[in-house]
């Protein structure tokens, strides 16, 4: 049985003004741009079910072209998901009593059982703008009255550049969205990663922690442009080696290229609405991407789209071929999943409200803290319980 969702105490909340409203969004933010979906996965005529934010959602492709409704009938409140009927194919009739919407519109277009109801073309179900880029779909998930951002406000610089060339894939984690934020951005949790196989394929160095001086965080905060928290690992304090009442037992791998290029990530940064940039990662010259966004309160949906800036199609082919060859065995399946058994543990803890206040960070978690204050500044609001209806 699903658990009820709750709101956060006003108690909690006051013991942290700086980023309450991050301590609010168990459930996310509402009025952003979150990715829902693969391209890919949703071909012509289909229909795919998903749930974000705690909103359950359809989206059905329809001569090319992407439309998304809240699945839950205007009438009684079922959801269309329980019995998908789709009489044409720019319309969804409710399974129960035939009450028919418009995919483009949400508008009550026709009710079968009533064809002659005066509520007919005065009422529609809630309708979602839809966007395709670099093979990813976003939804919007807002309310009726906001002026819609451009998508390119809601992702991390770069990603949306033409030559940037993008192939992914997607897991669900059993953690909520916020544990996977900051376990991806976390500088000190590279630790885990020091037995990971990527270290041997891509002879990269690994300290076993970063550790940004107070201050050098940059913050990303420009009207207009995507909102995020900088930290370039490269150029603060990396620990090798790590010791035990004086003893090194634990230390990092430093290897050199070459070529010259980098052998390291040389920089993360998080972006509004929850979404990790990790530069020259899992190799040089290549950028990862993840979203963490939120399903519902205990799980997240984690994309993961490797990028690298290619000049013509054969090089973009060859980018696609090494990320199923390469990356998704060795890195993401060898290296993230490291991460996401980190989330599960870690949501054991913060499932509770009480836990983000009973943690005890340090100074290197300081990046943390200033992610969840610029959270707090630029969320477009919080998505609550209320809005679920
Ligand atoms: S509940 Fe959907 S038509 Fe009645
Ligand atoms: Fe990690």
């Amino acid at each position: 049985m699903e658990s009820p969702i709750t709101f956060v105490e006003d108690e909690l909340l006051r013991k942290v003004p700086s980023w309450r409203d991050y301590l609010s969004a168990k459930l996310g933010f509402r009025n952003h741009w979150y990715p829902v979906k693969l391209s890919r996965e949703i071909g012509e005529a289909q229909i795919a079910q998903m749930t974000l934010c705690g909103e359950k959602i359809l989206i059905k492709r329809v001569d090319g072209k992407l439309f998304a409704l809240r699945d839950q009938c205007l009438h009684r409140g079922v959801p269309f998901s329980q019995k998908l009927e789709c009489y044409t194919k720019t319309t969804i009739t409710c399974w129960y009593h035939g009450f028919t919407y418009k995919w483009e519109s949400g508008e009550l277009c026709d009710i079968l059982a009533s064809p002659d109801s005066k509520a007919i073309g005065r009422r529609g179900v809630k309708s979602y703008p839809v966007e395709e880029a670099k093979g990813v779909v976003f939804v919007f998930l807002g309310d009726d009255d906001f002026d819609v951002p451009p998508l390119a406000e809601d992702v991390p610089p770069m990603f949306l550049d033409e030559d940037m060339a993008l192939e992914g894939d997607s897991y669900v984690v059993e953690s909520n969205w916020r544990v996977g934020c900051e376990n991806g951005f976390d500088g000190l949790h590279v630790y885990i990663h020091r037995t990971s196989p990527l270290v041997n394929d891509t002879q990269r160095s690994l300290p076993i922690g970063h550790t940004a001086e107070s201050g050098k965080i940059e913050l990303r905060e420009a009207p207009g442009e995507p909102k995020g928290v900088y930290d370039s690992f490269a150029h603060h304090h990396s620990l090798w080696e790590g010791r035990v009442e004086g003893d090194v037992v634990v230390k990092g791998v430093r290897n050199s290229r070459a070529d010259g290029a980098p052998s390291r990530t040389t920089a993360a940064s998080l972006w509004m609405p929850g979404v990790l940039r990790v530069d020259d990662f899992p190799d040089a010259g290549r950028h990862q991407f993840e979203w963490y966004v939120p399903i519902d309160e205990n799980t997240h949906y984690y994309l993961i789209m490797i990028g690298k800036r290619v000049s013509s199609p054969e090089e973009a082919l060859a980018h696609e071929q090494e990320f199923w060859s390469r990356w998704k065995p060795v890195s993401l399946d060898g290296f993230n999943n490291q991460d996401v058994e980190a989330r599960l543990a870690l949501q054991s803890f913060y499932k509770r409200d009480r836990a983000w206040l009973e943690e005890m960070l340090i100074e290197g978690d300081y990046p943390i803290i200033a992610w969840r204050e610029l959270a707090h500044r630029h969320n477009r609001g919080v998505q609550c319980p209320e809005h679920l209806g």
